[in-house]
């Protein structure tokens, strides 16, 4: 069975869209977010869907759009940032090439519009974000078979920083010849 080239976990405003859009083109896949999937689907924002119909509404809306994007989607997958909450979620993870974006507070605080489309982060922000990283920390980093911190560092770099955690040369590339071993590229 062939799953996702790469997942990107992380929190909000970390740059999983950013970053897994970069890889995506970088290693020639295609790129999915479940956010967007989810948006897609309802017809609405998420901050919508969290106003009307509650957290615990999205989360269920969310999980299903993991399971799919991780069951039909060959290239890089971006998971929303409270994805890995869900205990199922985390066991479908298990195994697959996971990279957990991360950043400290002083980062998160620094990058602008955390807060304002997010609706976990509507009040207070510095003050949630912190909050929700003590409870998620140990979840992004169970699920994850790499940590790539992203402080101060350019997209471009943190997509190469991930080809490199995960060991993604050409030869993972889809349409890449299938027998080459790694290192093959690299020879002349
Ligand atoms: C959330 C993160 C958001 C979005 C929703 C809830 C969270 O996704 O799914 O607002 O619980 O951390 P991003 O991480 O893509 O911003």
């Amino acid at each position: 069975m062939s799953g996702p080239l790469i997942v990107l976990v992380g929190p909000m405003g970390v740059g999983k869209t950013t970053v897994g859009a970069l890889l995506a083109e970088r290693l020639d896949a295609g790129y999915r977010d479940t956010d967007a999937d989810i948006v897609a689907a309802e017809g609405r924002e998420i901050s919508d869907i969290f106003f009307e119909d509650g957290e615990e509404h999205f989360r269920e809306l969310e999980r299903a759009a993991v399971r799919s994007a991780l069951a039909e989607h060959p290239g890089v997958v971006a998971l929303g940032g409270g994805a890995i909450l869900d205990k199922d979620t985390r066991e479908l993870l298990a195994g697959l090439p996971v990279v957990y974006l991360s950043m400290e507070a002083n980062e998160a605080v620094r990058r602008t519009g955390l807060g304002l489309a997010r609706p976990l982060l509507a009040i207070n922000p510095r003050q949630q974000w912190k909050q929700l990283m003590e409870e998620r920390r140990a979840l992004y980093t169970e699920v994850a078979r790499a940590v790539v911190p992203t402080d101060e560092r350019a997209p471009e770099v943190v997509a190469e920083a991930v080809i490199e955690a995960l060991g993604l040369g050409p030869a993972a590339v889809p349409g890449a010849d299938p027998s080459a071993t790694p290192g093959k590229e690299n020879q002349a």
